[in-house]
C-alpha cells in the first residue's frame, strides 16, 4: 500500500519539512496530501504551502460552533485520500472517532527514549529538563504507534544520543532534533518498503 500521509503539526514544522525534502528528493517512497495545524501561526502551515501541500488550519476557533472538530478533520482525510498520519509536534489530543478510524496507523515523535521521559505533560522543554536533572547519561527519540494514552503505543524505532557535560534543554533538544529528522524518514520508509508492518 502506497504511503499517503497527512502530517500534523503545531509548531515549527522541522520533522515535517524533513519529511518534505525526502518524497522531493526521492529518498521516501510517500505522498504527503495534507497538512494540518491545530495553531494557525504554525510554521509548519507556511512550510506546507511553499511545497504546495494542501494544508489546513483546524481548531475550535477555525470551524463553526457546534460541528465538530474530529469529525471534520476526519472528513478532511478522507477526501484527500489519506491512509497514515504523522504527527510531528501536534499539541492537541485527538479525538476518539480519529483514532478509531486510523487505528494501528498514526504514528508520534517523542524527544526521549519511551517509556521513560513520556505522559501526560511530557513534551517539549520539559522533557529534556527531566532528563537532565536525573543525571541521564543518553536521550533519544522515539518514534512509536499512537493509541488511547499518552506516549504509551506500540515503539517502532528508537535511536539514543549522549547526554554532553555542560548540557542545557536547549542543547539536548537540538541534538535530539537532528535525530528525529532523520528517524522519521527512515521509519516512513521502512513502513513504505514493508519491512515495518502496522
Ligand atoms: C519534536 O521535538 C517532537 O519530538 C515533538 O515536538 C517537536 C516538534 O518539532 N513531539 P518540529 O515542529 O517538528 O520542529
Amino acid at each position: 500500500m502506497k504511503l499517503k500521509i497527512a502530517v500534523f503539526a503545531s509548531h515549527g514544522g522541522s520533522n515535517l519539512q524533513a519529511i518534505i525534502d525526502a518524497c522531493r528528493n526521492g529518498v521516501l517512497d510517500a505522498q504527503i496530501l495534507a497538512v494540518i495545524s491545530n495553531n494557525a501561526d504554525s510554521f509548519a502551515l507556511e512550510r506546507a504551502r511553499a511545497a504546495g501541500i494542501p494544508a489546513w488550519h483546524l481548531s475550535a476557533a477555525s470551524i463553526p460552533d457546534g460541528e465538530n472538530l474530529d469529525e471534520r478533520i476526519l472528513k478532511t482525510l478522507e477526501a484527500a485520500g489519506v491512509n497514515t498520519i504523522v504527527l510531528a509536534g501536534y499539541m492537541r489530543r485527538l479525538g476518539s472517532a480519529l483514532l478509531a478510524r486510523y487505528r494501528g496507523r498514526i504514528l508520534n515523535i517523542h524527544p526521549a527514549l519511551l517509556p521513560k521521559y513520556g505522559g501526560k505533560g511530557m513534551y517539549g522543554e520539559r522533557v529534556h529538563k527531566a532528563v537532565l536533572a536525573n543525571g541521564e547519561e543518553e536521550s533519544g527519540a522515539t518514534v512509536h504507534l499512537v493509541d488511547d494514552e499518552y506516549d504509551t503505543g506500540r515503539i517502532l524505532r528508537q535511536e539514543s544520543v549522549p547526554v554532553m557535560p555542560g548540557d542545557t534543554a536547549q542543547s539536548l533538544a537540538k541534538r535530539v532534533l537532528e535525530v528525529e529528522h532523520r528517524l522519521y524518514v527512515e521509519v516512513l520508509g521502512l513502513i513504505a518498503r514493508g519491512i515495518i508492518q502496522l
